[in-house]
């Protein structure tokens, strides 16, 4: 949510900050601002210069080309409102009264309204509505103390007030933050929040996600919770939570992409959906690599102890995650025969059920940023570290895109999907990646469980292998009947998603999506269960999308597709072409793959489908209203 950048260097700051923010625009997108100081030849005082605007990064380029921002010395912010309406008076950089004290911040200030309360008894005007703002404030506060004090401004001294500041808030930030006095002085605070040093030639930079930093430098240095710094064009001075110096050698960007490059497709969401084949080739070459002896076919991606004594899994996640999680717990518990329950993490947050021995618990966040599942997985764990009982021991695993996000440095087991960057606000290709991640799981504990036989693990690995190119034929054929599709749902209001045991999930993931992109109101049920209820609301404007692919429940969801029918509904099917299948008004084929494996493939024409629905409605579909690629606020 939001993304934050700077840079202290010999170059000029604006155009640098732009390109940053250009990169980080998936994290929001409603309003965007840089402010750069600029030295004054007669004084060693710099001249402040802060440009913000309403809407996307386009604007703030435009403003900045028209009226610069100079200086070598900047810090930008795209945002993602929370506190406030996206307008200009609410968009970073926020100043103290004397515009001298810039700051950016990403997360939220949760004890922002007292803060305010007690400046505004002071006599401080706020301009905002934001929870930022009280941070520049408070920041000029201590600087003035400190002067009493007899100190000169400084970096250090900047960095000093920061550190005065960060006890008094409460909740989770990045803070980047300048003053004009010090144009060698850029300050950065981390608690809860992504934010990442560079290490440039000739600069230094800080930015809430690596791929702000991938084009100027691989040199990283993560930040941990508590931490402050003070970045000068002479180097870094890292400090923790008690002041005290700290020396750590930075990391080297790994050689994933981190270039934002549409191809030739209309949008990064088509680009990614169309990704998948090389998604699960690549999945396929890491976990199920020809050779891989008859008893396990599967290369672990951990030790063997890692997988024993679990009696029982917990799946901790939000949104798209979460659907992934439950085909995870479908195939953990039907196929290797482990209980496994699904939480949403923002409730598993404050109502953690009953503590369960031999447990382990999984997060799966393709950001790695999430703030839900991080608190989750770190309630978790402290509730677990307290207990005596060795029974209750802490096992945690993460599922990620991204191995460099602060889920990494929370958890010890970490299985990489590998998906490649993903810009697409919307899950497409990570969401494949996070189910074959579980399907690796699954053949793994199957394995080491004995669970299954030999015959019936390798079925399921073969069945796997072949999956790039069923994925690569369906999507061709899926793309050109959802493009062909799209214009009957113009006028649409509501959808309607049906699916049964494995494909539950995908029904609620091919809602989730419309949603998100068409803003189409849409639902996802268990199809039997659609008798209960929700066949009210069923005429001929309401279309039904009905998962029926061949399984224990085939003639089931058939019969629920029926019963939509008899209401008058225009039925779309995502079944193999059939005598049985004819009741659809309109087929996406599929091929007559194993139940198990079908989720892969029935999620495909889901994606198409809402993009499609959106392009032709001529929406933002990467960057859809309201939403962000990470979700690191409560
Ligand atoms: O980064 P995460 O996987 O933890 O994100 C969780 C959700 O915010 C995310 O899946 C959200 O639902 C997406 N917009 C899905 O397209």
């Amino acid at each position: 949510m939001c993304g934050i950048v700077g840079v202290i260097g010999s170059r000029e700051a604006a155009p640098l900050l732009l390109e940053g923010l250009r990169q980080l625009e998936y994290r929001g997108y409603d309003s965007s601002g840089l402010a750069t100081i600029n030295t004054q030849e007669d004084s060693s005082c710099g001249h402040l210069t802060c440009k913000r605007v309403k809407g996307k990064l386009g604007n703030l380029n435009a403003l900045v080309e028209k009226e610069g921002s100079p200086g070598h010395l900047g810090i930008g912010h795209t945002r993602w409102a929370t506190h406030g309406k996206p307008e200009e008076c609410n968009a970073h950089p926020h100043r103290d009264v004397s515009g001298e004290v810039a700051v950016v911040q990403n997360g939220i200030i949760e004890n922002h309204r007292s803060l305010r309360q007690a400046l505004e008894k002071e006599g401080v005007e706020f301009s905002s509505e934001t929870d930022t703002e009280v941070v520049p404030h408070l920041i000029a506060r201590e600087l003035k103390l400190l002067s009493k004090d007899g100190r000169q401004a400084s970096g250090a001294m900047l960095l000093e007030a920061m550190h005065r500041v960060s006890p008094n808030l409460r909740g989770s930030y990045a803070i980047a933050l300048i003053w004009a006095q010090t144009p060698d002085a850029l300050v950065v605070a981390k608690r809860q929040a992504p934010l990442v040093i560079g290490l440039g030639e000739g600069e230094f930079l800080c930015a809430s996600d690596t791929p702000a930093l991938a084009g100027f430098t691989r040199t990283i240095l993560p930040m941990e919770d508590g931490e402050i710094a003070l970045l000068t064009p002479l180097g870094i001075e890292l400090y923790d939570e008690k002041y005290k110096r700290q020396k750590r050698s930075p990391a080297l960007l790994s050689g994933v992409e981190h270039v934002v490059d549409k191809r030739n497709f209309r949008h990064f969401m088509l680009k990614e959906i169309h990704e998948q084949s090389e998604t699960a080739e690549l999945w396929i070459a890491r976990h199920l690599p020809t050779g891989l002896p008859l008893e396990l076919p599967v290369a672990l991606p951990f030790q063997d102890s890692f997988y024993e004594g679990i009696d029982q899994i917990q799946i901790l996640a939000c949104g798209t995650s979460r659907h992934a999680g439950l085909v995870g717990a479908y195939l953990l518990e039907q196929f290797a025969g482990i209980p496994t329950t699904v939480f949403y993490a923002s409730e598993f947050r404050y109502a953690p059920p009953p503590l369960a021995p031999n447990t382990l618990t999984i997060g799966v966040t393709q950001s790695g940023e999430t703030a839900d599942t991080l608190a989750a997985l770190a309630m978790e764990d402290a509730r677990r570290q307290t207990c005596n009982d060795l029974k209750f021991i802490s096992r945690q695993l993460g599922i990620t895109n991204r191995p460099e996000s602060s889920l990494s440095r929370q958890v010890s087991n970490i299985l990489d999907i590998g998906a490649g960057l993903e810009i697409g606000v919307v899950a497409t290709k990570t969401f494949l990646g996070q189910l074959l991640a579980f399907y690796g799981l699954t053949l793994a504990f199957a394995a080491r469980h004995k669970r299954r036989s030999y015959e019936e693990i390798n079925t399921l690995s073969d069945e796997l292998k072949a999956l790039p190119n069923q994925l690569r034929e369906i999507i061709k054929q899926h793309d050109a009947i959802s493009e062909s599709l799209a214009h009957k749902f113009s006028e649409t209001q509501d959808v309607i998603f049906l699916g049964r045991g494995i494909n539950y999930p995908i029904a609620l993931e091919g809602a989730l999506k419309l949603k998100e992109i068409s803003y189409i109101h849409a639902e996802g049920y268990p199809a039997g269960e659609m008798k209960h209820g929700p066949i009210a609301l069923l005429d001929t404007k309401v279309p039904v999308i009905s998962i029926a692919m061949p399984g224990v429940v085939f003639d089931k969801v058939l019969s629920n597709a029926q019963e939509a029918k008899a209401r008058d509904a225009e039925l779309i099917g995502i079944a193999p072409i059939g005598s049985e299948t004819e009741i659809f008004d309109t087929l996406f084929p599929m091929p007559k793959v194993s139940e198990w494996i079908s989720p892969l493939l029935s999620v495909i024409p889901m994606q198409l489908l809402s993009y499609h629905i959106a392009a032709h409605r001529g929406l933002d579909v990467d960057q859809p209203r309201n939403l962000a690629k990470s979700v690191t606020v409560e």
